[in-house]
C-alpha cells in the first residue's frame, strides 16, 4: 500500500503550507476557516483554502481548492503522495466525503494528515474511503 513513509521535515512544511494558505479562507458563513496542502509524487507542493458562497452549497472545500490548482497548473497527470488539513479552531476535520472522493481521483496511495478526535491523525485515504470509485 503506502510507498515509503513522509519524512518529519516534508510533513512539516506540508503541515506549514496548509496554515499558511488557511488564512485566506473565505469563511464568513460558517466561521470555520481550513486551508489544506497537497504533496505531489513529483515533489510539488500545492495549497488551498476553504472559498464559501452564500448559496452555501458551492462552496469548495480546503481540500479540493489545493487539488483543482494543481491540476489547472500541471494538467490532469497529477499524482497525490499526501494532503495535510488544518483549521483554526483545532477542531477535529477530516476531509469531507466529496473530498475523499476527488483525493482518490489523484492519490489512490494518498496518506491524509488531519486533526482526529483525539488529536492529530494519519490515515491512507483507502481507510478514509473504501471502495472509493473509478471510471474504468
Ligand atoms: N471544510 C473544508 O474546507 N474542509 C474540510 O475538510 C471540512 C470542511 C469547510 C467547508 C466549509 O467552508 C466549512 O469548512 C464548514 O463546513
Amino acid at each position: 500500500m503506502a510507498k515509503t513513509k513522509l519524512a518529519p521535515h516534508v510533513r512539516k512544511k506540508l503541515e506549514e503550507a496548509a496554515a499558511k494558505v488557511m488564512k485566506n479562507a473565505h469563511a464568513p458563513y460558517s466561521n470555520f476557516r481550513v486551508g489544506s496542502a497537497i504533496l505531489l509524487t513529483n515533489g510539488r507542493i500545492f495549497s488551498g483554502c476553504n472559498v464559501e458562497n452564500a448559496s452555501y452549497g458551492m462552496t469548495n472545500c480546503a481540500e479540493r481548492t489545493a487539488i483543482f490548482s494543481a491540476v489547472a497548473e500541471l494538467g490532469p497527470g497529477i499524482e497525490i503522495a499526501a494532503v495535510a488539513v488544518t483549521n483554526d479552531k483545532g477542531a477535529p476535520c477530516s476531509p469531507c466525503g466529496a473530498c475523499r472522493q476527488v483525493i482518490y481521483e489523484f492519490g489512490p496511495d494518498a496518506t491524509v494528515f488531519f486533526q482526529g478526535s483525539s488529536g492529530p491523525k494519519q490515515a491512507h485515504i483507502t481507510q478514509l474511503l473504501p471502495e472509493g470509485f473509478r471510471l474504468q
